[in-house]
């Protein structure tokens, strides 16, 4: 009998034997969320198909952004089916798989991957985690697995069960625990989209490793690498103007409602206002009316808490393009602090210099 520790009403930590995986892989498959033990940290993970799920994670987080997530899966044969994989990234793969590599790959728009994973990039992070427990859920739920460490915004990440209970306690989670992380640092996340292999971020497998079998990786603004970091279409913005805090669509404008007190005939986030329904649906409804003939998307305005932080960010960003003339501070460079993978090129690789705090 797996052993069961109550630490809150809401948070359950159990031994990750096989019942226990089944156990979660069923919670996975109906949207719920399950902390799981992987190589590297602890994930938390949910349904990579299900926008509500996936919701779910940032909710729980607590993160006043969406940050791109990582989907697990349990071989690269799955991880074909959402990503489009080129010759460097198969090398990559067959030699680091399963292993402490993410790489980043053009989205697969058929693969049924929910839009906010990936926080509507066009990109998408994959990985094949080697960890009995993670391959065995993945395997089980049959689903890919969204997955972020699994912290609290701004704390760091988890190797222990314990600490995953103590960081997210409220968040309804059930945490299999498989005891202490093997490497306790996050996977290397690497840009495999253009010519040049790009290190997003240092972790589990050494940088040198790397470029002994792709070459030098180039850096995110680096002359070698193929895009510079303002280029990299890493904050999905459609390509028409955005208005905000709109209580009504002018002529020539589509409105993206919020909340019941909204026209019946506008595509509404939350027609009962709920913020975790609001975000699974954002970039979802958002390209919808990405379209040819619509001049202007008017957005009403949306309570700025918990999720409606992340839902306002991400809004705000999108309603002024990295290329705009008058681009917010935070556009800058994209020096943007929540953006743990921008470290730039003077940045050893091995070890971590600091803690990941995602
Ligand atoms: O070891 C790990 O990678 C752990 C375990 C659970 O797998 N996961 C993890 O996830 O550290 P997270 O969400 O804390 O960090 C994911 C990193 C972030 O730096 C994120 O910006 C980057 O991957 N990332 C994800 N998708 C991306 C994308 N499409 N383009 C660029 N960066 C992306
Ligand atoms: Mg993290």
């Amino acid at each position: 009998m797996a052993e069961t520790r109550v630490i809150d009403p809401q948070a359950e930590v159990i031994e990750a034997t096989p019942g226990a995986i089944a156990r979660a892989a069923g919670l996975v498959r109906d949207g719920g969320l399950v902390a799981f033990p992987t190589e590297t940290v602890y994930g938390l993970g949910a349904d990579a198909t299900n926008d509500d799920a996936v919701a779910a994670i940032f909710a729980a987080k607590e993160r006043p952004t969406f940050n791109p997530l990582i989907v697990h899966c349990a071989d690269r044969d799955q991880a074909e089916r959402y990503v489009a994989f080129n010759d460097q990234a198969r090398l990559l793969a067959d030699t680091f798989w399963p292993g402490p590599l993410t790489l980043v790959l053009p989205r697969k728009a058929e693969g049924g991957i929910s839009l906010l994973v990936s926080a509507g990039l066009d990109t998408l992070a994959v990985r094949v985690p080697d960890s009995p427990i993670a391959q065995a859920l993945i395997r089980t739920a049959e689903r890919p697995l969204a997955a972020p460490s699994a912290n609290k915004s701004g704390e760091i990440s988890t190797t222990v069960a314990m600490h995953v209970a103590h960081s997210l306690p409220k968040a309804g989670v059930l945490v299999l625990d498989g005891g202490r992380c093997r490497l306790g640092l996050e996977s290397t996340v690497v840009d495999v989209t253009g010519d040049t292999p790009v290190l997003l971020r240092p972790g589990g497998v050494p940088e040198e490793v790397l470029a002994a079998l792709v070459g030098p990786l180039g850096r995110p603004g680096n002359g070698s690498a193929p895009r510079s970091p303002g280029m990299l279409k890493r904050h999905y913005a459609p390509s028409i103007p955005i208005r905000l805090n709109a209580e009504g669509g002018r002529k020539g404008e589509a409105l993206l409602a919020f909340g019941p007190n909204a026209p019946r005939r506008a595509l509404n986030l939350s027609r009962k206002g709920d913020l975790q329904e609001a975000a699974a649906n954002l970039f979802a409804m958002l390209r919808l009316l990405d379209q040819p003939g619509i001049g202007c998307i008017a957005v009403m305005p949306i309570p700025d808490q918990g999720l409606g932080r992340a839902i306002n960010d991400r809004l705000r960003r999108a309603a002024t393009p990295p290329d705009g003339a008058d681009r917010p501070p935070a556009w800058n460079g994209e020096q943007r602090d929540d953006w743990n993978d921008e470290r730039g090129p003077a940045v050893p690789c091995t070890p971590l210099p600091d803690v990941e705090q995602d």
